[in-house]
């Protein structure tokens, strides 16, 4: 093959420009465009919301599947439902989405932050062990791009000191850890379903469990309509239908999720499977590919024993120590062969960099919610507290993601793309 970088007026590696659009493109299938008008016509227009979730009960197998209008709103449900309270701390990654971190903070709660394993930016169970205090309540764990986190360790942490765990599954739809559905493993599992998802719902998001306090719990702050259907009477009381006179009532959020994205999700629940098989095929021919040839350079994503991760990204990590070229120039050098290459994934750095945790920002009133009576720890961000999550970011390379079925030719010109800038490193110096 031709060794002269494309950058430097030699020939490109990637060849077939189109088979790699079309590649790694999304586009909605006849049935999941048709599953959305359909709805427009039952004369139940709500009829795909219980349909959604009996579907995904069937594939995720927990006794209880709540759909929501988002991720964000299955999250905020999951710790509203597993009780954390004003005050409470919930241990968390540091390198995850910022909105699974907010929604601690809407109830009051207290993030603290934990580092991740440097391999594959999962949370470091050991860093877990460190950060618990008399005031931790939960442990919230994410599955970043789909790499699966030890899930056996963060349970038995979580069973000795009597936490609960809210799984955030919004990259690993359809994930395995030793056999198991991640989602079901934890307390509470959440999923996000919004439009860059591998199953999509546009905007809509799930929420899992196999605790029915739990899950009633969630219905009573997000679902008034369906107060009236819990089994419990703690719960039920707020919109008895036995009660003529009673006025009904929620606690302040409607979470109900669009029938119209229902029954997109639903449709798009059906091939995911298919999907994911896809992905996973051309995902791990390119791993071993560049693990074969990218040295200590380029490290393909990890996956874990016992694990079937999903690749919801495909983040490769650069090591500039033992290239001595910026990651920015390597970049440019392999967009050059003609794969677009990013650093990373948007948004991933370690979510304590921010003024909302560095100055503890009262935005929920004077003192609230860092310093509100009900805080008894005086948690603290600092740059520096977690050392990995710190450097991971630094090392993404963000590979288009192989979503179709494609020619072998085309994955070997991604692999070479990507390791041809490496053979001339040092044209790149
Ligand atoms: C890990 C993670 N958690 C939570 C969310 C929030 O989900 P949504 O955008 O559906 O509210 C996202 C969405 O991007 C996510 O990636």
């Amino acid at each position: 093959m031709a060794q002269e970088l494309a950058l430097f007026g030699g020939p490109k590696a990637v060849t077939r420009t189109d088979e790699l659009g079309a590649a790694g493109g999304r586009a909605f299938t006849d049935e999941d465009k048709a599953a959305v008008l359909e709805v427009l016509d039952w004369p139940n227009m709500y009829a795909s919301n219980p349909q959604f979730e009996e579907e995904f009960q069937e594939f995720i197998g927990t006794e209880f599947v709540l759909g929501t209008n988002n991720g964000t709103s299955a999250i905020h449900s999951a710790y509203f439902a597993v009780g954390v309270q004003p005050g409470d701390e919930v241990i968390i990654s540091s390198h995850t989405w910022h909105l699974q971190v907010s929604q601690i903070l809407a109830l009051h709660g207290i993030p603290v932050f934990c580092d991740v394993d440097p391999r594959d930016a999962c949370i470091d169970p050991e860093d877990i062990k460190r950060n618990i205090s008399d005031r931790t309540r939960a442990i919230a764990v994410v599955h970043p791009y789909g790499a699966i986190a030890p899930m056996d360790e963060i349970m038995a942490i979580a069973r000795e000191h009597d936490l609960a765990v809210v799984e955030d599954c919004s990259h690993a739809h359809g994930a395995t850890y030793k056999g198991r559905k991640v989602g079901t493993i934890g307390d509470v599992g959440c999923f996000s379903l919004q439009g860059s998802k591998l199953m999509i719902g546009i905007e809509a998001g799930v929420m899992v469990t196999d605790n029915e306090e739990y899950y009633e719990r969630a219905i009573v702050l997000g679902h008034y309509g369906r107060i009236a259907q819990l089994k419990s009477a703690k719960y039920l009381k707020y919109n008895d239908p036995d009660q003529a006179e009673q006025a009904p009532t929620c606690f302040g959020f409607k979470y109900r999720m669009n029938p119209m994205a229902a029954a997109l999700a639903t449709a798009q629940l059906r091939n995911l499977p298919e999907q994911n098989k896809i992905r996973r095929d051309n995902a791990l021919y390119l791993t071993e590919k560049i693990a074969e040839m990218g040295g200590d350079m380029l490290r393909p994503p990890y996956e874990r024993p016992d694990t079937e991760r999903t690749w919801l990204n495909f983040i490769c990590h650069y090591f500039e120590d033992a290239t001595g070229v910026p990651r920015e120039r390597y970049i440019e050098a392999v967009c050059a062969e003609g794969l677009h290459v990013t650093g990373g994934r948007a948004g991933y750095l370690p979510i304590y960099w921010n003024p909302l945790y560095e100055e503890r920002a009262d935005m929920w009133g004077p003192g609230y919610p860092f310093d509100a009576p009900a805080v008894t720890n005086k948690v603290t961000y600092e740059r520096g507290m977690c050392p990995e999550a710190e450097r991971i970011w630094k090392r993404g390379i963000n590979v288009p993601v192989l979503h179709n079925e494609c020619s072998q030719e085309l994955r070997d010109e991604i692999v070479e793309a990507l390791v041809k800038p490496l053979r001339n490193i040092d044209a790149l110096k």
